[in-house]
């Protein structure tokens, strides 16, 4: 193997934030070795890391986190010094159908993973570093007013969001109890190019290319924090080289809009980009029943990242949901393979019943 600086395992990385990891890693650090560990379920899709595949210092590795035999072999083989953790079940809906699969690939397989790192780097923690991607989610919901900081009483209230506290919580004590090296971040909804159709911004803008209905939970009042997904990526990369041994950041955008104004928002960008007179695409806004347990606000406080290691968001909302919509209208052979086979199936469950 080439003498790379750094060999580094991402888990997940052939998923919507996961990809964009890889490539920004696999890019900016050529003196690394990048092996994308990811099991490849419905929401994991090689053609997202298409740029990157070939590149010197980037491997592919199909495998499942709960495996530990593979998994140990795969430090075995690589010797990491690291690992980014990514890979999850990730959407909320889906938790509410089938929890347990949460409950095995968020818990399990998040502690399943810190064991493997830590048998393998017994006697050699100096320098290993153990990255756990999580999500805003693990506070609960805000009233009216208020941030989230990383002082912020766990509050989960959906079985993914328990799901990921509850690995949030495996990772320190993997810190506290066996001296593992671990940073942690807890980053707000993401957007952008890659993000499966399962979730609010890629469905509406698939089903407003598609003139289908758009289905708004409840009365689209619930508030979100948005952020770029390159700019979390550039979160976890500033965190990863200088976030400090067993802390936690939080990421986000700064960036509130609640549901119905964002899905006005795209109807308005692509009637323009689509040559619909101004007006048409808003008419396929129908109002459905509300998510159990649907959480009224998530909103941000990132001070700490800011004012510690000195991460910004880089982008304006309506620019990059310009860029997102492009990319969207110009990859439809991507938006094809994604929403062939089963997802039709889920659709029908989650929308027609
Ligand atoms: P995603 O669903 O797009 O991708 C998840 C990836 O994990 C897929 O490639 C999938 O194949 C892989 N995977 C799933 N189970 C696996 C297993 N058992 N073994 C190996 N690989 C497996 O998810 P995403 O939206 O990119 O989220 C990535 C991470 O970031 C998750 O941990 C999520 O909780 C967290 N997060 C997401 C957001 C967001 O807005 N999407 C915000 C904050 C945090
Ligand atoms: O906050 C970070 C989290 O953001 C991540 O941890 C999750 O992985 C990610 O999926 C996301 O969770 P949300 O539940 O906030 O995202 P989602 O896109 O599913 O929904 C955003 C909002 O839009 C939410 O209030 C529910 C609403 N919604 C969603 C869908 C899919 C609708 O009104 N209609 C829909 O069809």
């Amino acid at each position: 193997m080439a003498d790379y600086t750094k060999k580094i395992m991402i888990t997940g990385g052939a998923g919507f934030i996961g990809s964009h990891v890889a490539r920004l890693f696999v890019k900016k650090y050529p003196q690394y070795l990048i092996v994308n560990l990811d099991a490849l379920t419905y929401a994991g899709n090689l053609e997202n890391l298409k740029d990157i595949e070939s590149s010197d210092n980037y491997v592919f590795e199909k495998g499942d986190i709960l495996d530990e035999r593979f998994i140990a072999g795969l430090f075995e083989k690589y010797d990491f010094d690291a690992v980014i953790h990514l890979a999850a079940e990730s959407h909320v809906d889906r938790s509410i159908i089938d929890p347990l699969a949460f409950v095995r690939t968020n818990v399990l397989g998040t502690a399943s993973l810190l064991n493997t790192a830590l048998q393998s780097w017994k006697g050699r923690l100096d320098g290993k570093l153990f990255y756990h991607v999580s999500t805003d989610e693990v506070y609960g919901s805000l009233g009216e007013e208020g941030f989230f900081t990383e002082e912020t009483p766990y509050d989960p209230r959906s079985p993914y969001s328990a799901s990921k506290a509850s690995s949030d919580h495996f990772v320190m004590a993997y810190h506290h109890t066996y001296g593992l090296p671990v940073v942690l971040s807890n980053c707000s909804n993401n957007y952008g190019s890659h993000h499966f159709p399962e979730k609010l911004i890629p469905l509406m803008i698939n089903n407003i290319r598609n003139k289908k209905s758009l289905p708004v939970y409840g009365k689209g009042a619930n508030v979100r924090d948005w952020l770029y997904v390159e700019d979390h990526a550039r979160a976890i990369d500033t965190i990863f080289h200088k976030g400090k041994n067993g802390e936690k950041y939080n990421i986000g955008g700064f960036n509130e809009w609640k549901n119905i104004d964002i899905v006005y928002l795209l109807c308005s960008i692509m009637d323009k980009k689509l040559g619909r007179p101004e007006g048409e695409s808003a008419k396929l806004i129908t109002f459905v029943k509300d998510r159990p347990g649907h959480d009224l606000r998530y909103a941000i406080d990132a001070t700490k990242l800011n004012k510690e290691l000195g991460w910004e968001p880089s982008l304006q909302f309506e620019e990059g949901l310009e860029k997102t919509v492009d990319w969207y209208l110009q990859n439809e052979d991507w938006i094809k393979h994604v929403t062939s086979g089963d997802y039709q199936r889920y659709y029908d469950v989650q929308y027609v019943k």
